[in-house]
This record gives C-alpha cells, structure tokens and sequence, in this order.
C-alpha cells in the first residue's frame, strides 16, 4: 500500500482485531482516506460498477445452480423449469444472462478508458496485465455459461470454438477429443463446462483482488496522465469517490433493469430456444455480442489454423501493449495525432463485431464483408504493431499542465492553497 497507514483504532475491539489481523486497517486505507486524484471523471466509476457486476453474476450463478441440471438430456428443461415452476426464477435467470452483458459493457468501456488515458504505462503494467487476464477469464466464463442452457446455440456455438483446437496440426484432433471428454460434444463436455463456469468467476475475484491491490501501490491514473506531485493533486476516496461512484451505479443499475424488465431478450438469440439438436445445424452460428469482433477476425482469414492463430495475437498483443506504446506522455488528450487513430480504431472494433454478427457470404453496400472483416483485423493489428511505436516516437505532444490542481482549480487557487 502507497504512504503510511493513518488507521487509528476508535475502541478496544477494532485495536484487538488490528493487532490481530489489520483488516479494518486495509479497509480505512483503501477506501477511506486512500489519496486518489482529484479529476476522476466519469469513466473512472467503471472498476467500482465492474465490482457490483461480478458480484451480481456469482450470487444469481449460485441460485441458478441449485435448481439447475447439467445433463445433455435434463439441462434445457431444467432452464425452463427456473423459468416457469421456481419462484422469481425468471427474475434471477434474466439478471443473470443480461448481467453477462452488461459486465461486458463496463469491462469494454473500461479498457478503452485505460487505453485513452495510457493506464497501461509505467508503473501500471501490472494492473493492465492482470486486467487482461481478468478479461480472458471472463471471456471463457461467459463461453463455458452459454453452453449451459444446451440450446441450439449453445450446442453449436461450444462444436464451432471446440473445433478450433483441431486446427492445431498433428496433436489437434487430439487436443478436441480431450476437452470434449468424449468424440463430439455430448453429456461429459456440458458437465465439466459447468464445472468450469462454476469455478472461475471465483478465480476471477481473486486476479481482481491482486489487481486491485495493485493499482493502490502507484494509485490512480487520471484523465491527465500526469503524475500526483502535491497533496494538493488528491482527494480522500470517501466520501468524494464513494459518493460518485454509487451515483452512476445507480444509473448503470437503471439501464440494467431497463433491459432485465423491458427487453430480457435483446442481448440473446431465439435459436437458443430450441433445444440443442446435433443433427440440425443452425443457418448462422453467432457467438454473443462481446465476443464478435474476435470472431470475425476468425473468420476474416480463408485458413483455419492462420485464423485462429490471428486471433490469439489480436489478444496477446493486449498483454504487450505497455512495451508496444514509445509514448512519453500517458493521455492521449495531450497528443493530437494518435488520438485520432484511437477514433478509428473504437470504430474498427464495433465494424468488426457487425461483421461478425453477419453471415459469411453477407454483403453491405456492394461491399463483400469478409473483406470489411480482413481490413478490419488489419488495422487492429496495425494499431498497436505499428502506428503506436511509430506515432510515439514522432508526434509532438501538447504541454501538460504544471499540476492536477492547477489544471482543476486554476493558477490563483493553486497559489493561494500554498
Ligand atoms: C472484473 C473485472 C474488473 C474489475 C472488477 C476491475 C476493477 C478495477 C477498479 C476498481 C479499478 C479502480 C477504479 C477505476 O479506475 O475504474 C480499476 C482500474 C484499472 N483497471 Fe480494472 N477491473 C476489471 C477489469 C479490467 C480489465 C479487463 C482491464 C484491462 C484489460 C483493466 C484495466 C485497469 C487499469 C489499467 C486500471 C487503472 C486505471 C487508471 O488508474 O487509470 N481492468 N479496475
């Protein structure tokens, strides 16, 4: 933890504990008096929304649990079930898949926040590292969950992403058979994928944990990208964060609500409410949302293993980006050219993820999208590869401002605080 703990016990109980086991210690330094900056915006209320969503997932995971059947023959019943016969079944089986979404939603806002205001940069590798482990994670997770429901989708979708692994040459097919634990997806693959979904959001709130504690060894970036010099630059994160934080909670549960109350089923595919038949493939096999852009990265190459393999670099190259930024300055509000190759680069991801929701052979405009695709994954790519290390070395930043107070109270107040 950055600075001396300013924890002083207020009864003989807390001092007996804090001999003990500092826990409340932790908590007062980290969420009490912890120096955080002063110019937070708005996209730094994402972490603490990111906190309440895995909270959510796990608690209506562990009562979907109990009434649901991981078994090929029972599990699209007992889904059913939950939503007919138990009481609020519905409620929690929609806050659930709709919550999938919504993580993803705060998840993506918050990693392009971190990628605008350069979070990634010396000395916070580490929290992005692990951010992107979390992602990962969070990625197989939703896979592993959508399987469950063992529609049609679900079927599919867990045969198309198995079969990739059979891509691997010599030991591919090898590989397949292992995870399926059978020779096609059946009953044994469903079982252990629960398993596995069962297991690893905990998992995740463990990374989360060290991520955490590792963005409170340097403290918060900031939309400036400058470093805290002064006690001036910084605030106590109670109440000024806490307060701030769950107000656009709030505001984040209302949109929520709005899709769990009004529209349960936008972020979800009808063919998944048919029960999974391995004879019938569906016309067109569509992950969720979240994960289309990697999927039309996919499928933007006519070879199978060089897809997969292009894939897996989009998502490597993540875990590279605090080597791959030559950039001085953290935020890109301080430089003019690579901002708007940021632009571009929020509109390929969403260009990507349409083409990825589309069928192979779709065509918009006059234009194939298998190729709106591959100049997508190209620029993606190009991105971190190429313009990032280039533009970092040749732009011409703008000035920083002298100090975060300075650029949020003004020179006069800065002067007369001191
Ligand atoms: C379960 C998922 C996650 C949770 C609960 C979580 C939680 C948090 C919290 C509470 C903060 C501090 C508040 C804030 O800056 O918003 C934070 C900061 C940060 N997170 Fe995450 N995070 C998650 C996923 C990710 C992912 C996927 C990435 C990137 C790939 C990431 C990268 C970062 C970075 C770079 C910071 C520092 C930001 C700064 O100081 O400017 N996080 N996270």
């Amino acid at each position: 933890m950055s600075g001396p703990s300013t924890y002083i016990p207020k009864s003989g109980l807390e001092k007996w504990i804090d001999q003990r086991l500092p826990l409340p210690r932790l908590m007062h330094d980290t969420m009490q008096t912890f120096p955080t900056p002063r110019n937070l915006n708005i996209w730094y209320t994402f972490g603490g929304i990111l906190t309440f969503c895995l909270g959510v997932q796990i608690i209506t995971g562990i009562v979907l649990a109990m009434h649901y059947v991981a078994n090929a023959g029972l599990a699209f019943d007992s889904v059913e079930k939950i939503m007919r016969d138990v009481n609020y079944g519905w409620l929690i089986r929609y806050i659930h898949a709709n919550g999938a979404s919504m993580f993803f939603l705060a998840v993506y806002i918050h990693m392009f926040r971190g990628l605008y205001y350069g979070s990634y940069k010396a000395p916070r590798e580490l929290i992005w590292i692990l951010g992107v482990l979390i992602y990962l994670l969070m990625m197989a997770t939703a896979f592993f969950g959508y399987v469950l429901p063992w529609g049609q989708m679900s079927f599919w979708g867990a045969t198309v992403i198995t079969n990739l692994f059979s891509a691997i040459p010599v030991i591919g097919q090898h590989i397949a058979t292992w995870l399926w634990g059978d020779f096609a997806v059946g009953d044994a693959t469903l079982n252990r994928f629960f398993s596995l979904h069962y297991l690893l959001p905990f998992i995740i709130a463990a990374v989360v944990g060290l991520h955490i504690w590792a963005l409170h060894v340097p403290g918060n970036n900031n939309p400036l990208g400058i470093d805290v010099k002064s006690p001036q630059d910084t605030l106590p994160f109670h109440p000024y964060y806490t307060v701030k934080d769950a107000f656009y909670l709030c505001l984040y549960v209302i949109l929520f609500a709005a899709f769990v109350f009004y529209s349960p089923d936008f972020f979800g595919n009808p063919d998944n409410y048919q029960p999974a038949n391995p004879l019938v493939t569906p016309p067109d096999i569509v992950p969720e949302w979240y994960l289309l852009p990697y999927y039309a990265m996919l499928r933007s190459v006519p070879n199978k293993l060089l897809g997969v393999l292009v894939m897996g670099l989009a998502l490597v190259t993540l875990v590279l980006l605090p080597w791959l930024d030559t950039s001085r300055v953290r935020s890109l509000r301080f430089r003019p050219v690579m901002k708007q190759f940021f632009w571009v680069f929020a509109v390929d991801c969403v260009l990507l993820g349409y083409c990825g929701s589309q069928s192979v052979e779709a065509v918009a405009f006059g234009i194939p999208l298998v190729i709106v695709a591959r100049l997508g994954t190209v620029y993606y790519l190009a991105y971190f590869w190429v313009l990032m290390p280039i533009i970092g070395l040749i732009e011409t930043p703008k000035k920083l401002p002298a100090s975060i107070a300075q650029s949020v109270l003004g020179d006069k107040a800065v002067a007369a605080a001191e």
